[in-house]
């Protein structure tokens, strides 16, 4: 039997009023995956490492090691039916699970505070592109700089994390649920529509062999690392959203079924959002590999170059924008669950005391990564940076080995949890016993700079 609810007192989170209908699972999960990580990171992380040789690489980390970890995470909250640490302390009689779950509570929070700083350009981006504003000069470069070099974006942080709160002040099923059964399918219309521009656009042709004809040449081990990395930060994992989405999940849902439906889903969205955005670069003579500027800098030229631009550029930073606000709605669950849970405060004083900090949290963040303030810089990367690089690099994928390892090697009953017949069972442990751990091992060696003799050589 599943060790429910006996192992501690704490009280069950999910103790019935609180669940997500089965198509409200997959439209939130779905929403926590899809983010500015599809959008914003993976094109210009695919740019870099070699357009369609990466995409393949990031197919394959995204099967055999994302949705096997995937599957881990939503059945440890399922399981536990609790916040994060709750959830492992219910599942095993091992001490220390508990204190190890709560890294993947203070993740999300650290991780909340510069995704929204991110956020928050993208709508003032979409303000600026619809007015027009965006467009009365052509140096993009020059503009962006000058936003993130002042004082606004901490404004649009803020817009970011009460648009957020409000959602996850609604509760699981009124907020998180309808919040994201009404963005989704907004966000798949708004897709379609930019694929279609773009796909359309003279000289298109090349950014879609770009994207879609591999040259294995390209394949290294740095790009299947970064490939690998990705997966977990596209699908969500290693920081608790997707345990804590899985206490909320009726126990008559299939899990396999679920991740194999936000796997797919996370893995369109990425699919498509490159089919917007090379074809569009090439077409317009756009590095692709550029960094970080890309969709800020490089795109506004683009879209100031075609008919209607500002208002396809403007439905572009509201698709992104949309889609990492049900991100960060995922985040802030995880916390709010979490100080709920443990202390018994309600869900609105919970979500009120959290954003405030989230906000002070996020303000050197926010003036930090375009040099609104100086000193906040510490070994030649900003503030921004850091929180970006700890949460990304060292936390997320810390996370992932923590829940690989408590699902391969600690908990017991994860096959009752699973449901899986017994051949997947047994590919499904495989995997989460030895192949992810092991990857996981090897991204977190390369990012603390411990493989640079390989990649250097
Ligand atoms: N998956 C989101 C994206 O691609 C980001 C994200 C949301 C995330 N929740 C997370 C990343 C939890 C890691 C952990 O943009």
């Amino acid at each position: 039997m599943v060790d429910q609810n006996k192992s501690t007192a704490a009280p069950s989170l999910a103790d019935g009023e609180e669940r997500f209908s089965k198509s409200g699972f997959i439209f939130a999960a779905i929403g926590s995956a899809v983010g500015l990580g599809n959008m914003w990171k993976f094109p210009y992380i695919t740019g870099k490492y070699g357009g369609a040789a990466f995409f393949l690489m990031f197919i394959v980390c995204l099967l055999a090691v994302g949705l096997p970890v995937l599957m881990a995470e939503l059945a440890i909250g399922r399981g536990g039916r609790g916040s994060v640490s709750t959830s492992f302390n219910r599942l095993t009689k091992q001490k220390g699970w508990g204190a190890l779950g709560f890294l993947m509570i203070a993740a999300p929070f650290l991780i909340l505070s510069f995704y929204s700083v991110v956020a928050g350009w993208t709508m003032y981006y979409a303000v600026r592109s619809f007015s027009g504003q965006l467009f009365t000069t052509t140096d993009y470069s020059g503009q962006f700089n000058a936003f993130i070099g002042s004082w606004q974006p901490v404004w649009w942080m803020l817009l970011a994390l009460v648009l957020t709160a409000a959602v996850i002040i609604k509760g699981v099923s009124a907020g998180i649920e309808k919040f994201n059964k009404i963005l989704i399918p907004g966000l798949v219309i708004l897709l379609l529509v930019l694929v279609v521009r773009a796909l359309t656009l003279d000289g298109a042709g090349e950014g879609v062999s770009f994207f879609l004809s591999p040259d294995f040449s390209k394949l290294t081990a740095e790009s299947a690392l970064v490939a690998l990395g990705h997966a977990f930060f596209s699908l969500s994992l290693g920081m608790g959203t997707m345990i804590t989405y899985g206490a909320y999940v009726d126990k008559r849902q299939s899990l396999g079924a679920g991740t194999m439906a936000i796997g797919l889903g996370d893995l369109l969205y990425a699919f498509l959002a490159g089919l917007i955005i090379f074809p569009t670069s090439f077409a317009f003579g756009i590095e692709p590999g550029q960094g970080p500027g890309l969709v800020f800098v490089a795109l506004p030229a683009a879209f100031a170059a075609m008919p209607l631009g500002s208002l396809f550029g403007g439905l572009f930073f509201i698709l992104l924008a949309v889609a990492s606000l049900t991100s960060t709605v995922g985040l802030l669950e995880v916390p709010v669950a979490f100080i709920r849970e443990r202390y018994g405060w309600s869900r609105g004083l919970a979500v009120t005391v959290i954003t405030v900090l989230l906000f002070l949290v996020g303000i050197p963040s926010a003036v930090s990564v375009g040099g609104a303030v100086s000193g906040l810089d510490f070994g030649g990367k900003t503030f921004f940076d850091w929180m970006d690089f700890v949460c990304s690099n060292i936390m997320l994928p810390l996370g992932g080995l923590i829940v690989t390892i408590f699902v391969g090697w600690v908990w017991k009953n994860a096959a009752e949890e699973a449901g899986l017949t017994a051949a997947w069972f047994w590919i499904w442990l495989f995997m989460v016993r030895y192949i992810a751990p092991i990857l996981v091992v090897l991204v977190l060696l390369y990012s603390a700079g411990a493989l640079d003799f390989l990649f250097k050589g």
